[in-house]
């Protein structure tokens, strides 16, 4: 058995030779480009002839890169690849798990559906898990989910004194409990009800017991921003200093980020999306989950 080779979809290079390296692995050649017409080209030029592969493609804005994709792992298969894995460090489309109003797409459902046709195998990091409470609920290929809760743990214990951890919602008090403890510092849940995409109504409640820690804001995901905007708002109007706003994935849309940062919080991230304003490497720890799923050796 030949060790799998990895190869990244535009952006992802850097992750895809770090886990290549860690691994012991080659990354192979995918050639992309579009199209005038917006069609996008795709060929390998490494060959792929019994050669099981991981493609590397972290997911976010994943209406542009979803159909490339697929058309890889596809074209993969043509060209002798007996096995096709998806390294993708941000999981699209989690949010949307239920049926919210009659009539919506369930897209966290199809979404599994397309990957799971199109993949082998997927290791993802932290996916959104609210409603379902495993992947393999809607995904029907082998998966491992990549905690990221350590080393958030490990950044603040490193770079905030006397830290106060706070969740921006009760379905993250599970999550920010764990974090906190490894941190060895107290933590709140704030209470937040979400009136549409940016309308988010968050309750502080009495943080009086923790004045004089830093307050360390702390969540899966960062999109619009309205969730940590909020929160840095109240918290400045009880006379907080401006916090640490911490997420796995840093979506950042509407510059959210630039925002936050004019509010004079500092903003950390995971290099889960990109490399931006991530402070926090989940490279090891993806290597190590898909060393569990992928043709490689026992690696070092
Ligand atoms: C919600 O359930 C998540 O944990 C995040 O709080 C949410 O996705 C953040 O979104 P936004 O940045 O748009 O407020």
């Amino acid at each position: 058995m030949s060790p799998t080779l990895f190869f990244s979809m535009p952006g992802n290079e850097r992750l895809a030779a770090g886990l290549a390296a860690q691994l012991d692995c080659e990354t192979g050649e995918l050639d992309t480009r579009q199209f005038p017409d917006g069609e996008t080209y795709l060929r390998f030029a490494t060959d792929l002839d019994k050669r099981s592969i991981a493609i590397v493609c972290t997911l976010a804005h994943p209406n542009e890169k979803i159909l490339p994709l697929i058309f890889a792992a596809a074209a993969a298969r043509e060209l002798g690849a007996p096995r096709v894995g998806l390294v993708a460090p941000y999981l699209a489309y989690m949010r949307q798990d239920r049926r919210f109003n009659p009539g919506e797409a369930v897209t966290s459902r199809e979404m599994a559906h397309l990957v799971s046709e199109a993949f082998d195998w997927m290791v993802t990091v932290d996916p959104h898990l609210h409603r379902y409470s495993d992947l393999s609920e809607i995904y029907s290929i082998p998966t491992r989910v990549v905690h990221a809760a350590p080393l958030v743990s490990r950044w603040i214990k490193a770079n905030v004194e006397k830290p106060l951890i706070i969740g921006p919602d009760s379905e993250s008090e599970q999550w920010v409990a764990a974090v906190a403890s490894e941190a060895e510092a107290p933590y709140s849940v704030l209470e937040k009800v979400r009136h549409g995409d940016r309308d988010v109504r968050i309750t502080l409640g009495n943080l009086g017991p923790w004045q004089g820690r830093t307050a360390v804001l702390v969540d899966d995901i960062i999109s619009s921003g309205r969730t940590m905007i909020e929160a840095v708002r109240l918290l400045a109007a009880q006379g907080w200093p401006p916090p640490v706003c911490i997420a796995v994935h840093g979506l950042f849309a509407d510059h959210s980020d630039e925002l936050l940062i004019a509010a004079g919080a500092r903003v950390v991230t995971t290099n889960s999306v990109g490399l931006g304003r991530s402070e926090i490497d989940v490279g090891p720890l993806l290597g190590q989950a898909v060393q569990a799923l992928a043709d490689v050796g026992p690696g070092p």
